[in-house]
């Protein structure tokens, strides 16, 4: 058999925000693999580059025709030959061709593109499903199907007019498998729409296709998710909560500026508020609960909160391994949110994740705010068995994810692992 890499061919295409995105085809004698890559919206500083064109006379700046070129002109030529199962080869390749510390040069969205093209079509030509294959990869022990973590009311950036805080979730945690535990969720979700219907507040989704009324306070958004899960029928035990607040997007000057309670706290205000809703809530985890460089901060609050809690980075640690690295000595955290384009290839993600369980820190894979129909996470997040999973609920762009998973967990039958067991 030829696994050889023959062609590899990228395009322009859109995301689930309307915007352009970057898609790659990897062709071998025997299989084509597409991949496409997502983007976010409160995108951290130190996360990979994600290459636009600046070009405001095509989709306001925000084409990709460069990485596209890139891929189609330098990286093609560089992986002709090699074989697709190779993927660790074929990532130093890339890493190495771009030769920048944040993968500005060619760009993570072409990077990452590549680097998951390939991955598939090796599974494709192993013979494996794709989160088979990525169980070796990765080394992991089993596969496990993750806990849903469902964003259900979003704010910040991600909607106008709603809560500063960028997402409040929740955590079926009572159930005994996968499809039991995205029903719980699902309920949940559909009775907070009614809450809210119930109390004039709209029920318009936002990025993330979780409701974004615009409330009175951040703390009421908590309020009516904790009456939610009551009406819905499950106890705190079976359902809890957790937040992102993507704090960096409201760190300015040194204080974080809550518009809806028209305060700037300091980061000890941050987590004394904190502190004070876990002590009032079902809430087990936050994430970015402060700003992206904030270590100092971090440190109180995985002091105060971390033995209680999840205490998880996402903008603090971009996936990238040196920050988890720091993270781990300066006890800045617990919890490590996982995205493969904020480091750019499937290799270094798994690197990430599996540096992460080493220091015993739980792992989240997570969404962007504009996703696209690929259900390629949905795979890597059973093969390389992380604890959680935040996507959606609702838009087929993160249903499809959750569908893929359903799939995955009905073909395993009795080999499926569940991650809350
Ligand atoms: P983003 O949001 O894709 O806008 O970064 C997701 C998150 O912060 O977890
Ligand atoms: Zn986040």
């Amino acid at each position: 058999m030829d696994f050889k890499i023959r062609k590899i061919k990228a395009r322009e295409v859109l995301d689930s925000r309307g915007n352009p995105t970057i898609e790659a085809d990897l062709i071998t004698k025997s299989c084509c693999a597409k991949a496409i890559v997502p983007s976010g919206a409160s995108t951290g500083i130190h996360e990979a580059l994600e290459l636009r064109d600046n070009d405001n006379k095509r989709y306001s700046g925000k084409g990709v025709l460069k990485a596209v070129n890139n891929v189609n002109k330098i990286i093609a030529k560089k992986l002709i030959g090699v074989d697709c199962r190779k993927q660790r080869e074929i990532d130093d390749i890339l890493i190495e061709l771009d030769g920048t510390e944040n993968k500005s040069k060619l760009g993570a969205n072409a990077i990452l593109a590549v680097s998951m093209a390939a991955c598939k079509a090796g599974a494709i030509c192993s013979h494996k499903q794709i989160y088979e294959y990525i169980q070796k990869l990765a080394s992991s022990k089993k596969l496990m199907l993750p806990d849903p973590m469902l964003v259900v009311l979003e704010g910040g950036k991600h909607a106008d007019n709603s809560t500063d805080f960028q997402e409040f979730l929740i955590l079926p945690k009572g159930a005994k498998n996968f499809r039991e535990s995205l029903r719980y969720g699902i309920e949940v979700y559909h009775c907070l729409e009614r809450v809210l219907k119930s109390k004039g507040y709209n029920t318009n989704v936002g990025n993330e296709g979780a409701f974004a009324p615009n409330l009175n306070s951040n703390e009421e958004a908590v309020e009516l998710i904790a009456k939610a899960i009551e009406k819905a029928g499950y106890s705190f035990k079976q359902v809890s909560i957790a937040l992102d607040s993507a704090s960096s997007e409201i760190y300015e000057n040194g204080k974080y500026n809550l518009k809806k309670e028209k305060i700037k706290l300091t980061s000890d205000e941050m987590i004394d508020l904190y502190s004070n809703w876990v002590e009032k809530y079902p809430i087990i985890s936050i994430e970015d609960g402060l700003a992206q460089d904030d270590w100092n901060g971090w440190q109180r609050l995985n002091r105060k909160l971390g033995d209680k809690i999840q205490i998880v980075g996402d903008d603090l640690l971009v996936t990238n391994i040196k920050r988890i690295k720091k993270a781990v000595e300066l006890k800045a955290a617990n919890s490590a949110l996982i995205k493969l384009n904020q480091i750019g290839t499937v290799t270094e993600t798994i690197m990430a994740i599996q540096f992460s369980k080493e220091n015993k820190f739980n792992t989240i894979l997570s969404q962007r705010a504009a996703e696209t129909e690929d259900t390629f996470a949905a795979d890597f997040a059973v093969g390389t068995s992380v604890k959680e999973f935040k996507f959606g609920p609702t838009r087929s762009e993160r249903t499809a994810k959750y569908n893929r998973l359903l799939r995955i967990e009905e073909e395993l039958g009795n080999k499926a692992k569940f991650a809350r067991l």
